[in-house]
């Protein structure tokens, strides 16, 4: 698998496993980072036998605490316009990506960390986790969705006041909000992320990517959801694998997907 510098890719069972890599600052998302991510939701993974990929923070703090800070500052308004816009294009890309990806957040989600994990299709949380959107405690507004996002997640009211405050919440409360669909104790955190991954294992992969693109549809102006829905659906009626998962129920024994 490929190297790279701020991220540990590793393939674990069925799983493509990658840990954000600088837990020295707390995985903040530096610009090597980003470039970085864009890589590897670049590439299709076509020649491993995988079908989710799970994203968690290294060490026992983070999964990642922003923007890397430092580099922030200073920067123009070109350049901060320029680099929201490159930020939110790989947000969008892990969003539209053909695998479903769980983040499983571990610590720190804040800022771009918070916007990462919203960009994924799942999240569940540790115990410890903390989220927030804390840019306006920066004097700046977080730039990569996490006002977009935040309200589609957790509704406009209650979104607002996070966006506004920068106050930070604990995991029970994103559970409470809806932000996360789980919450562990910290050292079951992978094993719950693997447990997702191995259901989503035994579903139809072409099904999946066809409801990951289907559910971002309805964020896309001017398309009708539904029409998008029913164009899925009926591409994906003639594939094998759907010929496969009836033939399996009526001959009542787990389906063998192809992805085809
Ligand atoms: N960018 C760059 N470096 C960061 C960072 C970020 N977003 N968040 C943490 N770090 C670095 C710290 O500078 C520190 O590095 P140092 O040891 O070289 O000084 C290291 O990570 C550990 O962080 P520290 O602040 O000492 O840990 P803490 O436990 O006291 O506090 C936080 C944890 C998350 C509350 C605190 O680090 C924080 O507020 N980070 C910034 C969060 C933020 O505003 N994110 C949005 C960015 S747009």
């Amino acid at each position: 698998m490929k190297t790279y510098e701020t991220l540990i890719p590793e393939q674990r069972d069925h799983v493509l496993l990658l840990h954000l890599n600088r837990p020295d600052a707390l995985n903040a998302l530096n610009f090597t980072m980003f470039d970085e991510l864009d890589s590897f939701f670049s590439l299709d993974y076509k020649e491993y036998d995988t079908n989710c990929v799970i994203i968690t923070g290294k060490g026992e703090k983070a999964f990642a605490a922003g923007a890397d800070i430092k580099e922030l500052h200073g920067l123009s308004s070109q350049q901060a316009e320029t680099l929201s816009r490159k930020g939110q294009k790989i947000f969008q890309k892990i969003e539209e990506f053909h695998l479903p990806v769980i983040a499983a957040v571990n610590g720190f989600a804040l800022g771009g960390g918070c916007e990462l994990a919203m960009a994924c299709h799942i999240r569940i949380a540790s115990s410890k986790a903390k989220f927030g959107q804390p840019e306006v405690s920066l004097g700046i507004i977080p730039g990569y969705g996490g006002t977009q996002r935040l309200i589609q997640l957790i509704g406009k009211g209650k979104a607002t006041e996070l966006l506004l405050t920068g106050d930070m919440i604990n995991a029970e409360d994103a559970f409470r909000l809806g932000l996360v669909t789980d919450v562990t104790e910290p050292d079951k955190l992978m094993d719950r992320a693997f447990e997702i991954a191995t259901k989503l294992q035994s579903r139809g992969p072409l099904a999946l990517a066809g409801v990951i693109k289907s559910v971002n549809a309805h964020f896309i102006q001017d398309t009708d959801g539904y029409v998008f829905e029913a164009k899925e659906f009926g591409k994906i009626a003639s594939t094998s694998d759907f010929e496969e998962g009836t033939k399996a129920f009526i001959e009542k024994r787990k389906p063998l997907f192809q992805g085809k």
